[in-house]
């Protein structure tokens, strides 16, 4: 990675009609380059911790405050706290109870949860539970915000409902099993928000995937992987043209294509270790970066076979398990795999790495083999999951959605089919039940992602599986099919690259 001169040149686009752009304070934004990376690197100006020194958090299920024979309920605070990230100095972050990554969610199907929110932030904010299939004014649509608890002066775009200071979110999960996550969706500044800290995971489980006798308890573990910048007093950085997150969405124009941090975390730590047993184990991988995309594989792949069994995706398990090498992995994507680590001599140190990472992003866990396992090696059964295989013959028609950045004066705007987000426009009105084909293309890097509907990727070779992200490279094209059998009502197809989501590229669908 190359230092290259701190940045001086302001611009962006200022679209919202409230509120003078604020330059970010005394802090000198500077760029880098990483080998492989579209765009440049926000570098941080604090030593991150040496690789392999710290634990991997793994954060026990929050508990409910109440439940009854068909409901749980959480209670849940958006608060300012601190997070030890490097090693002499606390990081603020603004996290769900203060935590950054979030407190992990675990719900079974059958069960309804319910989430009280209360917002002591500063700013508003909305909860995306990400993968749920949830009715419309429970998605945490950009405009239905939940606004400070004190008040306060915020612009706020029309469109939405308003919830003031608290909202309970009720989410039936009346779906398959699956890794959910869970992450603020505030208009115009939800890249910034998640930033410092609004994010976290959620296991959703049900009788089908119990069945099947995968690794659990302490041989599951649930990885939130993201990229963050560090400032010189420890802060997190991140370029927004109002540091105060009020009114004028966007980053500095170096960054507009993505920010990527050159420091990436799992569960919250840089680069932790892991103490494993001769066995196997299950990895429960969400990316939740804004912009960075991953290729990640073992430092020192096992001496036969192939070292992970994928079994699942964003959508929940495959149809059947397959081998892989390696497996790329953007923004919003989840993977599920199994590790045997039965291969590996006691005292081996075995790496998950991010094989297109330069300094600083390549670490992800250094798994520590202790000793041997009392439990045989997980082996996958021929057919992991019941998917219905949606025939392309059955849709009712195609849609056509461009994904293109789009140059103005002002700055860059990202575009759906040649708009920016608007709450009037409706960009799709497909009917309850109807199988469609939606065909996506772009101009460069763009990771798709569908609320409330799960579809399967056309064209794709590997197992059938429910996606509810499809990774799109430079002028790509992929056709996605779904059939729209969950709720009806607005809701949202968007760029999951959150500086492009937040400088415009969503749109609404509509499920009649
Ligand atoms: Cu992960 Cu619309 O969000
Ligand atoms: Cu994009």
């Amino acid at each position: 990675m190359a230092v290259s001169s701190p940045l001086l040149a302001l611009a962006g686009c200022d679209r919202s009609d409230a509120g003078p752009a604020r330059r970010p304070a005394d802090v000198a934004y500077r760029v880098g380059r990483e080998t492989g990376q579209p765009f440049p690197v926000l570098l941080s100006q604090r030593d991150r911790p040496a690789p392999y020194s710290r634990p991997l958090p793994l954060p026990a299920p929050l508990r409910p405050v109440s439940s009854t024979a068909t409901e749980d309920v959480y209670e849940l605070v958006a608060r300012a706290g601190e997070a030890q990230i490097l090693d002499d100095v606390a990081t603020p972050v603004w996290g769900y109870d203060g935590q950054f990554p979030g407190p992990l969610f675990e719900s079974r199907r059958g069960r309804t949860m319910r989430v009280r929110l209360r917002n002591e932030l500063p700013v508003p904010i909305v909860r995306h539970l990400h993968g749920g299939h949830t009715p419309h004014r429970h998605d945490g649509y950009p405009l239905d915000y939940v606004v400070p608890y004190d008040g306060g002066d915020h612009h706020l775009h029309p469109g939405g409902e308003v919830h003031h200071g608290e909202f309970e979110y009720v989410y039936p999960l009346d779906q398959r099993a699956g890794l959910l996550w869970y992450h603020d969706h505030r208009m115009d500044f939800s890249g910034p928000q998640v930033w410092r800290g609004l994010v976290g995971l959620h296991l959703h489980r049900d009788d089908e995937e119990a069945a099947l006798g995968l690794p659990a308890g302490e041989r599951e573990l649930p990885l939130l992987v993201c990229d963050r910048s560090f400032g010189p007093d420890g802060q997190l950085l991140y370029p927004s043209l109002d540091q105060e997150l009020r009114h004028t969405p966007g980053v500095l124009r170096d960054f507009a294509d993505g920010v990527l941090g050159d420091t990436v975390l799992v569960n919250g730590v840089h680069a932790p270790f892991h103490e494993v047993r001769q066995g196997s184990y299950r990895l429960r991988i969400a990316v939740a970066s804004n912009a960075r995309h991953y290729r990640i594989g073992l430092d020192r792949p096992p001496a036969s076979g192939e070292p992970f069994w994928q079994i699942g995706t964003d959508g929940g398990l495959m149809a059947h398990a397959r081998p892989l090498r390696t497996f790329l992995m953007a923004p919003a994507e989840r993977v599920d795999v199994v590790v045997d680590f039965s291969g590996y001599p006691v005292g081996s140190r075995v790496r998950l790495t991010n094989l297109s990472g330069g300094r600083g992003t390549t670490d992800l866990v250094e798994f520590r083999v202790t000793g041997p396992d009392d439990r045989p090696v997980w082996r996958p059964p021929a057919r992991l999951s019941e998917i219905e295989r949606l025939d392309p013959a059955g849709a009712v028609r195609t849609r056509r959605f461009s994904f293109t950045k789009v140059p103005t004066a002002a700055g860059p705007t990202f575009q759906i089919s040649h708009h920016m987000f608007s709450a009037d426009r409706v960009a799709a009105r497909p009917r309850q039940g109807d199988v469609e084909i939606w065909e996506f293309t772009t101009d460069q890097q763009h990771p798709v992602h569908v609320h409330n509907a799960h579809f399967q990727v056309l064209d794709d070779p590997g197992p059938l599986a429910w996606k509810d992200v499809v990774s799109l490279g430079a002028k790509d094209r992929r056709r996605i099919i779904t059939r729209f059998d969950s709720y009806r009502g607005r809701y949202l197809l968007h760029c999951h690259n959150l500086e492009h989501e937040d400088m415009g590229m969503m749109a609404n669908y509509d499920i009649r």
